[in-house]
């Protein structure tokens, strides 16, 4: 196939960065949409170009730094699928694929399609440790937990950390990513002793790091490569009402 790519191009986080034209030629469609990418810079390092740069580590849809917009949406067009699991079969012959970093204001961009994500290891930090032993994997039955807690916790357990809920959300929201962290936790016996500074802590510290409030749109949860449902932000929510409420009662705790 032949594409055209608009691509975002900016030097540094200080650049004001600009959309750049590349013509594609000689695509497969079984190509990966970061294989595109590679191929697209061997070309341009071979003329003297600039490679863009772009994020990716695993390449199999587990380690969530692939983000990037394409054709305006977070990962592009296919659901519940990472930049590096689609394919160009789901791009037609002749089309312009816009391509374009996360744009969120805690999510700089560093150089082109990367962009800073601290910000969601700084939400992680805030929610601390958990006090229950650690060590060697216990044996599963000595600690029952209930299936649909145990699948629940499953469930939350999926999120990456791939920035597409803040990516999606036109609050640049965080509520999705936090709530599927205090969910992973707090459906666990594990996780009780420190349930309630936890989601007070990690909420404190999303709001403080500049990400928006949710106002149930859901384009975050559509975006999810992980599928994480609103549900999740609904329970983080509960959590913190009953947290604060708690905290009133016993001040000092
Ligand atoms: S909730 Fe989904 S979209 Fe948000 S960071 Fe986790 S995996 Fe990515
Ligand atoms: S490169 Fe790891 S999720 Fe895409």
């Amino acid at each position: 196939m032949h594409i055209t790519l608009k691509v975002w191009r900016q030097g540094s986080g200080r650049d004001a960065g600009r959309i750049e034209t590349i013509d594609a030629p000689d695509i497969a469609t079984d190509m990966s949409f970061l294989e595109m990418l590679d191929v697209v810079n061997e070309r341009l390092i071979k003329t003297g170009g600039d490679p863009i740069a772009f994020d990716h580590d695993c390449r199999e849809g587990i380690c969530g730094s692939c983000g990037m917009m394409i054709n305006g949406r977070a990962h592009g067009p296919e659901q519940a699928t990472t930049t590096c699991q689609l394919h160009m079969r789901h791009f037609k012959d002749g089309e312009t694929v816009f391509v374009e970093p996360w744009r969120a204001e805690p999510f700089p961009v560093i150089r082109d399609l990367i962009v800073d994500r601290s910000a969601f290891d700084k939400i992680i930090q805030a929610g601390g440790y958990i006090t229950a032993p650690t060590g060697t994997a216990p044996e599963a039955n000595n600690l029952p937990v209930p299936k649909p807690d145990a699948d629940q916790a499953f469930e939350a357990a999926n999120c990456i950390g791939c920035g597409a809920c803040v990516a999606a959300c036109p609050n640049a929201s965080a509520m999705l990513f936090t709530s599927a962290k205090i969910t992973h936790l707090g459906s666990l016996p594990q996780g009780q002793a420190e349930r309630d500074a936890r989601v007070m802590s990690m909420v404190a510290k999303q709001d403080e790091l500049g990400f928006g409030t949710c106002t149930n749109i859901g384009e975050c949860s559509a975006s999810c490569p992980k599928e994480i449902p609103m549900e999740s932000i609904a329970r983080m929510n509960r959590d913190l009402l009953r947290a604060t409420r708690r905290r009133r009662r016993r001040p000092g705790q």
